[in-house]
């Protein structure tokens, strides 16, 4: 939520800034702004609305002749999305500026004593208050990093902000609480940001902050401190191997689309390394010391939970080990019931869900072990677990999240595969079908995107009208139902939901007439005669049905889109992006903002 990027170097500032803004756009994206200081002043440019607002604003003159500076994509949590409450804030009686994602909990009770004492304030946000509080300090003790340790023990809250002052230019301090940032090391320049894409293209050398540091950094020195005590803290530098293509949109319209598509690439970067195809062996190193869980408890947000419901169909179905899923912002203030048989599974792309990590804090606290799936690495997820499995996606910078749920399920079943081979020796068949199957997915699925996509791209336009629709499946496709009406909903605002197909008499079915279509997902598996019974109820009622079938499991409905068939659970990742590309070219056709969604941002790191 929310991107910050601050660079300090040789280069012209302001262009570093932009680029970098533009790659953490999908942060945030509802106002920006960017401050520098030259000449002995601090100038600001802040706009509503999306980035070219900015850039318009920015007179090509003097914004050249500054090589430090910060910026910020905003996603409003205090104050309306206007260029008054766009980062940075000021304080203009010791000239600071400050950028910052999170939020200070206990920001209305330092605005009213700071009020109280004589300070103005201009905006709705809390991180004016932060900016003056700092500023207040620095009265008191005539140091930055000494006032920025005075107030960080004032604010309760979630923080990760970057820091300049009209009297030291050129150097910038940032910390964080709860809150991702990253320093990134350059040659003659350095730089800080929220996300890794805003500094991709100048380094891969990266110092993962962690809560309670503190960083001063100029174009040739940095140094992190305790932001307690300001001893100084040794930090490594990690090189990290994303590259800068993969964070491009690479010829696609939308980095949606390029993501769907990477699906394939995906699938083989997750099983690179850990299929043993001689010996029908699923590799996994980090679970070596790690005994088979006798019940695993998952926990996740959003689309990563709708992985995790996929994961107990094949969990328990496989492996025989029983499965709770549950979502992290309900989990995380439940009772934790004692149960030492249990594992946790937590689920995230970002690796910085507040309440995801939220709720593996607890857990941990608890004593439980805790396995991590995570995408980011070193993200707080990552770092925080006692076991992390990366699912190597790379960068997914849509909003959107497709290939990450892609990369999920494959840890998923590789877990399940790895578990079962344990656990039930005797699924050795299983398991070696299941390999081989998996080895020819990426190619089989490859040739069948474009031909998916260009008949759904028709689909899509004739159902362009519905203000509603309803997403069924049974068994492990009920999860997928789940995606498919999240996807739909988030990207192209038609109202949508997943139910188990089971369900609809006992209640939904109520709602279907002429204008109210299903999308089912009707493979042909043991389920599919239930099923049918489901859709011709809903035909009854003279409801249009649009469903993925496969060759046996044709249907008689308005519309339908046959996939090709493989081995149990792998029939799901045709399943995942013929309905993402129905999101994806409904939402294009209506003119949609296909990335960046209204009111969404990637990574939700706020409760
Ligand atoms: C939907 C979507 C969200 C995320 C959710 C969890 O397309 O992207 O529902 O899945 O916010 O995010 P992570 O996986 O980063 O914890």
């Amino acid at each position: 939520m929310c991107g910050i990027i601050a660079y300090a170097g040789h280069r012209p500032a302001v262009p570093v800034l932009i680029q970098g803004l533009k790659s953490l756009e999908y942060r945030g994206y509802d106002s920006s702004g960017l401050a520098f200081v030259h000449m002995n002043k601090l100038h600001l440019f802040r706009a509503s609305g999306k980035l070219e607002a900015l850039e318009s604003k920015l007179d090509s003159g003097h914004i050249l002749h500054a090589t430090s500076g910060i910026g910020h994509t905003r996603w409003a949590t205090h104050g309306l999305p206007n260029e008054t409450n766009a980062h940075p804030h000021l304080d203009v009686t010791a000239n600071l500026a400050l950028v910052h994602n999170g939020i200070i909990e206990n920001f209305q009770e330092i605005k009213d004593s700071l009020s109280n004492q004589g300070v103005c304030f201009c905006s709705e946000t809390d991180t004016e208050v932060l900016v003056c509080l700092i500023s207040h300090g620095l009265q008191k003790k005539k140091d930055i990093k000494k006032a920025i340790s005075w107030t960080l023990d004032q604010i309760e809250g979630s923080y990760a902000f970057a820091l300049i002052s009209r009297d030291h230019p050129g150097t910038i301090w940032a910390a964080r609480q709860a809150s991702p940032l990253l320093f990134g090391v350059g040659t003659g320049e350095n730089f800080i940001a929220s996300d890794i894409p805003a500094f991709l293209p100048f380094t891969k050398e990266v110092v993962f902050l962690e809560d309670n540091e503190l960083i001063e950094m100029n174009a040739g020195q940095w140094s992190v401190f305790n932001s307690s005590t300001l001893e100084p803290v040794n930090k490594e530098v990690k090189t990290v191997s994303w590259d800068v293509q993969a964070a491009k949109k690479g010829g696609y319209k939308h980095f949606m689309l390029k993501e769907i598509f990477e699906q394939p690439k995906v699938i083989k970067d997750c099983l690179s390394g850990r299929i043993n195809r001689e010996e029908q062996k699923i590799i996994l190193p980090e679970l070596q010391n790690i005994a088979v869980p006798k019940r695993l408890h998952i926990v996740a947000c959003g689309t990563s939970y709708h992985a995790g419901l996929w994961g107990k169909y094949v969990m328990e179905s496989m492996a025989g080990i029983p499965v709770d899923v549950e979502i992290a912002s309900e989990f995380r203030y439940k009772t934790l019931v004692p149960d030492k048989s249990k594992m946790f599974l937590f689920i995230s792309q970002s690796g910085e869900t507040a309440d995801t990590l939220a709720a593996l804090r607890l857990v941990k606290e608890k004593g439980f072990p805790v396995l991590g799936l995570c995408n980011v690495v070193g993200s707080s997820l990552a770092r925080e677990s006692h076991t992390v499995i990366y699912t190597q996606a790379g960068p997914e910078i849509s909003v959107a999240s497709t290939k990450a749920m892609c990369s999920q399920l494959v840890l998923i079943l590789l877990l399940t595969l790895y578990w079962t081979g344990k656990n039930n020796p005797e699924e050795k068949n299983s398991i070696s079908e299941a390999i081989k199957s998996f080895s020819s997915l990426p190619d089989v699925l490859e040739k069948e995107l474009p031909e998916m996509q260009r008949r759904i791209m028709g689909i899509s336009r004739d159902y362009s009208w519905a203000k509603s629709f309803f997403f069924l499946g049974r068994g492990i496709y009920y999860p997928m139902a789940l995606e498919g009406a999240l996807k739909l909903k988030e990207i192209s605002y038609i109202h949508a939901e997943g139910y188990a197909a089971g369900e609809l008499k006992h209640g939904p079915i109520a709602l279907i007439d002429e204008e109210f279509p299903t999308f089912a997902i009707a493979p042909s598996d043991h389920l599919l005669g239930k099923i049918k019974s489901n859709l011709k109820e809903i035909q009854a009622r003279k409801g249009k049905i649009i469903a993925l079938t496969q060759a046996g499991s044709e249907l008689n409905v308005d519309d339908e889109l046959q996939i090709p068939q493989t081995w149990g659970p792998l029939n799901s990742f045709f399943i995942l992006p013929a309905l993402q590309l129905f999101a994806y070219e409904t939402s294009v056709y209506l003119g949609k903002d296909v990335d960046q969604p209204r009111n969404l941002a990637k990574s939700v790191t706020v409760e």
